[in-house]
């Protein structure tokens, strides 16, 4: 849209009132941070009237469009059926979802347990890698997130997010497949995956040689979105099982057709997960928390467990009409197309515009790294934020992620089009041409 014509921002009350009675750790985005009120497919608007192309989506989380209708009227029918059971009974929507789950998953992953976030679902996944192992310790990768549970800040991989030491013990961290920042100093081409022998040596060096589980994300989305390069998964997945360990694959953020063409992301490198986990976008902005096992791990699960909203019909209908969407508007297709046209778009602005270091993704998962000096790598976090001022103005919302928010991340709907990659393009054109 013309930035002339956004309105004038007025002070949100909303706003204020957040900076009064919030935890001022729930920070906002922006200087002049603003308060939502509507959304309707990509765009949202604001208290002040101002509209956005929202390419974020609450990180990833609305998938298919603001206010689908398809999505909202089967919520409302349900809503207006039955809103609550608990798991003490079987209802349709999750005994449906748990049966299309299984189908659409990849290997043997047959047997679902629902919750209402995604740390629940990481959380629950180890949990069962431990019961079904006997073991106590997992791998997880520096630069992941897991959320914040005691068990999900002990497996998140940046210190910015660790407002407390590891509450759990036995988690460590390897080393990250961050191909353009590399820890050992090597380039793909030479590397024969360093960073997958660092999961073997951190395995023999810091555990008790055998592990419940490798838990990753196939691209590490609050990381930076950093794409581990080919062979990756493959290799770990090696290492993990000759040391005893389960393979879950955290597909919080990649899952749905994100990445283009699979349905989830861990599909683009040829692995068997024992378990896979997700939430977000699978409900689109219905709470939603998704761990799915093998019927080996699973049937381990001894005793009772119990989350009163996991299964409740409303999010499992929201669920459901997804994932129907997604197949019957060929989505994971669109991310394809769109992706990589939008990529193409991001390849040009790195070759016009000297602060973008790094431009990666698949699908429509693409982020941005930016940096002082091409050489040096320096980060560039105040860069970021400039862009984030830019891209307001010009009525486009992005995301920012990577240690210390150097990377722009953007995360558009399923359903985007190129007309709409056009015009976050050119907000981030004028972005980049005030750095
Ligand atoms: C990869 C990944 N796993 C887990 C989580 C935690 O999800 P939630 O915030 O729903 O608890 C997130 C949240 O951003 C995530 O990105």
């Amino acid at each position: 849209m013309n930035p002339t014509e956004q309105k004038k921002t007025t002070v949100s009350e909303a706003v204020k009132k957040h900076k009064e009675f919030l935890f001022p750790a729930v920070a906002m985005y922006y200087q002049e941070p603003i308060a939502l009120v509507k959304g309707e497919g990509e765009y949202v608007w604001d208290d002040a009237g101002n509209r956005y192309l929202d390419c974020f989506g609450g990180v990833l989380t609305v998938s298919v469009g603001h206010a689908n209708p398809r999505i909202n009227t089967a919520i409302i029918e349900q809503t207006k059926t039955l809103q609550h059971t608990s798991a003490l009974y079987a209802n349709k929507p999750q005994s449906d979802l748990a049966e299309k789950l299984a189908e659409i998953t990849p290997g043997d992953l047959k047997k679902s347990f629902f919750t209402s976030s995604g740390t629940e679902a990481d959380d629950t996944a180890i949990m069962a890698a431990k019961l079904a192992t006997g073991r106590g310790e997992i791998v997880v990768l520096r630069h992941s997130y897991s959320g914040r549970s005691a068990t999900a800040l002990s497996s998140v991989g940046h210190s910015t997010w660790r407002p407390l030491p590891s509450q759990v013990a036995g988690i460590v961290h390897a080393r990250a497949p961050y191909c353009y920042r590399c820890p050992f100093g090597m380039t793909p081409d030479n590397c024969g995956a360093a960073c997958a022998e660092d999961v073997r040596d951190v395995i023999e060096t810091t555990t008790t040689g055998e592990i419940a589980a490798f838990m990753a994300e196939p691209i590490m989305g609050v990381g930076g979105f950093i794409v581990p390069p080919a062979g990756y998964f493959e290799r770990v997945e090696e290492i993990t099982r000759k040391h005893g360990g389960l393979f879950i694959a955290d597909e919080v953020q990649t899952g749905w057709g994100r990445t283009g063409d699979k349905w989830f992301g861990i599909e683009h490198w040829d692995v068997k997960p024992d378990i896979i986990t997700s939430a977000k976008g699978m409900g689109n902005g219905v709470p939603i928390g998704w761990t799915i096992a093998t019927a080996a791990v699973a049937d381990k699960f001894p005793g009772l467990t119990f989350a009163t909203f996991g299964g409740n019909p409303v999010s499992m209908t929201a669920g459901l009409a997804v994932i129907k969407l997604i197949e019957e508007e060929d989505l994971r297709t669109n991310c394809k197309t769109v992706g990589d046209y939008f990529r193409e778009k991001l390849e040009e602005l790195k070759e016009k515009h000297q602060i973008i270091g790094d431009v990666r993704g698949m699908g429509l998962m693409q982020g941005i790294e930016l940096v002082k000096n091409r050489e040096t790598k320096e980060p560039a976090p105040e860069a970021v934020l400039k862009v984030f001022e830019e891209t307001k103005r010009q009525g486009v919302l992005i995301g920012k992620g990577g240690l210390y928010g150097k990377v722009i991340r953007t995360g558009m709907m399923l359903n985007s089009t190129k007309a709409n990659v056009d015009e976050l393009i050119k907000a981030l054109d004028a972005g980049f041409t005030l750095c």
